[in-house]
């Protein structure tokens, strides 16, 4: 698309308002200054991150749907080869045979929605992924900034001896697949949502906007669908960091884990919970997924609805993205997810951690269950 066009598309798309909710307003990004990075030289924080291929695309969900082939909605999932439709809640590391993440320890299974573009005469089209930026002060990213689909994932602990790894069978779900709205009356553990689930509208070619911490920048984060087009969007979710450090599962996904009642529930890279509530008082590390959405092929004016409100839709069929969640199951290998949170460093080449490179990810994936096409105009579901 040329640059004039691109320009029309974007005058459009500023002044539109459809039937979207606008969410509550919520803090100001701090002024970034570089010297506030913090460093990750072996004796504090740890922010792992890294790349997760593509392990399959497909109509299963073994937390909220064991068992089921087809189950309620899409799903694009990365992580370890012992993915099904239904998982025993024990060690999947040693089921896996194999991982579609750069640190080849961890068999952990990931899983988000797909985002489709409806065009202006219904037809659905699945929107590709694109891979995860390349931050330099990060270490060797090459696996994350070269990923096939998937998603980047971090992890992210205060300092040493200062969390609880997860136990194996552990998982957990973030999100609600019915919200359609900001909640009036959140529970407790969702007074936040907004720095906890969003996405991030980049106003420019080549993650332009992306200056600020995730679900903390307003000029380009919203917890709802952007309502103009953007040059790629990109969905965060983080995930809890309090559990009750017992239930390795509850029937909601949800229970067992909590947001901290003190501390950061945001996402800063460098702490996580300073205070936990009562009833779960383990602090874990925070797991934040990031997937970057390559919306630039739907952006011609004339595909989108005439009222002019925005045309993606996530596979729940939420055209407003209220309903962005994300599925977790613990799958590191041994205590390998241990030695990295404390190891006090960044990114995706941590001393200590094995890591994989392209060829034996690409070739790690699981046969796809519900058989059904998850490109074209019968997938949305
Ligand atoms: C590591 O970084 C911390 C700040 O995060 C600093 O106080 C400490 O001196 C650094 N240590 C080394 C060995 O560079
Ligand atoms: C619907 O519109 C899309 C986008 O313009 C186009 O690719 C597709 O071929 C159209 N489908 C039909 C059935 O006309
Ligand atoms: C939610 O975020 C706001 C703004 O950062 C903060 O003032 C408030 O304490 C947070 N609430 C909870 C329950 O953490
Ligand atoms: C960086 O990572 C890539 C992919 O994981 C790997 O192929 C490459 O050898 C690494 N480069 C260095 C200098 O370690």
């Amino acid at each position: 698309m040329s640059a004039i066009r691109f320009l029309l598309v974007v005058a459009l798309g500023a002044s539109v308002h459809g039937a979207i909710n606008v969410p509550k307003p919520r803090q100001l990004p701090p002024d970034f200054d570089p010297s506030t990075l913090p460093t990750y030289n072996g004796t504090g924080p740890t922010m792992l991150r890294f790349g997760c291929n593509q392990l399959s695309i497909d109509r299963i969900d073994p937390l909220v749907n064991p068992g089921a082939v087809p189950s309620t909605h899409q799903h694009q999932i990365v992580g370890g080869d012992a993915f099904d439709a239904s998982m025993p809640l024990s060690d999947i590391a040693a089921l896996s045979q194999c991982t579609t993440c750069s640190y080849s320890a961890d068999f952990s299974n990931y899983w988000t929605s797909n985002l489709y573009f409806r065009a202006r005469n219904g037809s659905y089209k699945r929107v590709p992924q694109f891979p995860g930026r390349f931050q330099p002060f990060f270490g060797n990213n090459t696996f994350a900034s070269t990923i096939n689909g998937g998603m980047l994932v971090y992890y992210v602990s205060p300092g040493q001896n200062q969390l609880t790894s997860f136990a194996p069978g552990f998982r957990m779900f973030f999100g609600d697949a019915s919200l359609r709205a900001p909640p009036d009356e959140p529970p407790h553990w969702q007074q936040n949502l907004s720095t906890q689930t969003c996405f991030r509208c980049y106003n420019a070619p080549d993650f332009g906007g992306d200056d600020f911490r995730p679900c903390l920048d307003p000029r380009v984060d919203t917890m709802h669908l952007p309502t103009g087009p953007c040059y790629g969007i990109r969905s965060n979710v983080l995930f809890p960091t309090c559990w009750d450090g017992v239930t390795l599962d509850t029937a909601d996904h949800k229970s067992h884990v909590a947001y901290p009642v003190e501390g950061p529930h945001i996402f800063d890279g460098i702490g996580t919970a300073e205070v936990c509530p009562p009833s779960h008082p383990v602090k874990i590390p925070q797991v934040m997924l990031e997937i970057n959405w390559d919306t630039t092929a739907f952006n011609n004016p004339e595909d989108w609805p005439e009222d002019g409100s925005q045309p993606f839709v996530l596979s729940t069929g939420d055209g407003t993205g209220y309903s962005q969640h994300a599925d977790y199951v613990f799958g590191w290998r041994g205590d390998s997810l241990k030695v990295g949170m404390e190891a006090g460093c960044a990114g995706a080449d941590c001393p200590g951690m094995a890591t994989q490179g392209m060829g034996p990810a690409d070739g790690c994936a699981v046969g796809e269950l519900a058989g059904e096409s998850y490109d074209g105009s019968n997938a949305h579901r």
